[in-house]
């Protein structure tokens, strides 16, 4: 039978972060507020050199040969943090890394959801079209203001992963559960360059849809949580995905309830340093797992849980394939995170208020950005975006 599911991934970010124990410290909090509390010890902070086409672009640049550039059938960016009303994250990746001229791109939007769907689409879209690849794109920053208590969980980055019918990495199951309904739990009007939220009424949703789709998963699948390896989950904040996990526990024994938690630890790992990247933050926990989670082996399973305000949720299954390592690149991923530059607190309250955006000194600042593609300027309103190496 043929299987389709993700061949390759990788992941970028920004160069710069700021400690959690520096925000705590400068908003007056406990630190272990927010490195347990809340779950995270470091955060990407965004230079003016980067947004979401350049983070999306830099993520997918790693992850493609010059064939697949050239053969790729349909590009799907999910993003909330787009850059146009009108013209999709897509087709500046497409021009940027130089891909195929005669493929489809898209941009979809629903929260930090809509990378999932993007990854179903590509997952059937193969399906039926098995000699073709599929790349996926999920790429956000997550913005809520200084000061608020949503603060200590932004961040930024954005996953790629290669859909194809060689799925090195792992099968995605045609098992889906999914839900949605009008919620008002996170928000962002199309005037608004930051999110508003209904915090703590926005974590309780997020349990109740995972209640919810896990139980319709295991009524229509027949399976329960001992089918699972490891659980993975949307991170807005690391301690998010630690209660949902907490929630379903009893469900099992206690020795698979240690192994399942020693999971989840792995699968926080890189989300803990980056902050919420909304689209990518499920992903990204599956890297992490996927990294520096020490017991996997070919043929596991493991369960997805996608989470989107507003409100969408999905759960469905990946079978691990035995060669998932070759479809990664860790070392990078370290070096990435290694070599970011710390920023103190004022010089992160002063990029993220903008204060050099479209200004001269914008200019400077992508020089000094190590990543491939930056973001120059924006002249006539037309973004302007650079390879650098
Ligand atoms: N030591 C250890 N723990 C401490 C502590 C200390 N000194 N002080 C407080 N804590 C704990 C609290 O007990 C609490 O833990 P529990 O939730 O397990 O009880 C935790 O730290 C957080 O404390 P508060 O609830 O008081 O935190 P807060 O009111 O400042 O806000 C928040 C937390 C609501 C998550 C806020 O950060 C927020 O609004 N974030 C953005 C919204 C969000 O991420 N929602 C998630 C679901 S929506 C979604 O998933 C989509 C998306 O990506 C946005």
């Amino acid at each position: 039978m043929m299987t389709v599911g993700i061949e390759k991934m990788r992941f970028a970010t920004s160069n710069l972060y700021l400690d959690m124990t520096d925000l705590a410290h400068a908003r007056g909090e406990d630190p272990n507020k927010y490195l347990l509390g809340i779950g995270q010890t470091e955060q990407a902070v965004v230079p003016p050199s980067q947004d979401a086409v350049t983070l999306a672009a830099n993520a997918a640049e790693q992850l493609l040969t010059k064939q697949e550039r050239a053969e790729i059938a349909e590009i799907i960016v999910a993003t909330e943090s787009g850059v146009d009303h009108s013209k999709s994250v897509a087709i500046y990746v497409q021009r940027l890394l130089e891909l195929n001229r005669y493929a489809r791109a898209i941009e979809l939007k629903q929260a930090c959801y809509s990378g999932t769907f993007g990854l179903m689409q590509a997952r059937d879209y193969v399906s039926l079209h098995p000699d073709k690849k599929v790349l996926v794109i999920a790429t956000d920053i997550a913005r809520y203001g200084l000061n608020t208590s949503g603060e200590v969980t932004q961040g930024a980055g954005a996953v790629a992963m290669l859909v194809s019918a060689n799925p090195q990495i792992a099968v995605i199951n045609d098992d889906s559960q999914f839900m949605t309904a009008d919620i008002m739990d996170f928000w962002r009007p199309v005037d608004h360059d930051k999110a508003l939220v209904d915090g703590k009424y926005s974590a309780n949703v997020y349990r109740d849809f995972f209640k919810e789709v896990w139980q319709r998963y295991q009524d229509t699948t027949g399976l329960t949580l001992t089918d699972f390896d490891a659980m993975v989950f949307h991170l807005p904040f690391t301690k998010m995905g630690l209660k949902a996990l907490r929630d379903v526990l009893p469900e099992t024994d206690e020795a698979h309830a240690a192994s399942l938690l020693a999971a989840f630890e792995a699968s926080r790992v890189y989300s803990k340093r980056v902050g919420n990247l909304y689209t990518g933050s499920l992903y990204l926990s599956l890297l992490s797992l996927l990294a520096n989670d020490t017991q996997l082996r070919g043929g596991q399973r493991i369960g997805m849980f996608s989470y989107g305000s507003g409100a969408e949720g999905e759960f469905f299954s990946l079978t691990l394939a035995p060669t998932f390592k070759a479809g990664l690149d860790v070392l990078g991923m370290e070096k990435l995170l290694d070599q970011r530059q710390q920023l103190s607190v004022p010089a992160y309250e002063e990029l993220f208020e903008g204060a050099l955006w479209g200004s001269a000194d914008q200019k400077a600042q992508s020089k000094q950005d190590p990543a491939h593609f930056v973001l120059t300027g924006v002249q006539n309103q037309q973004r302007q975006y650079r390879r650098q190496t």
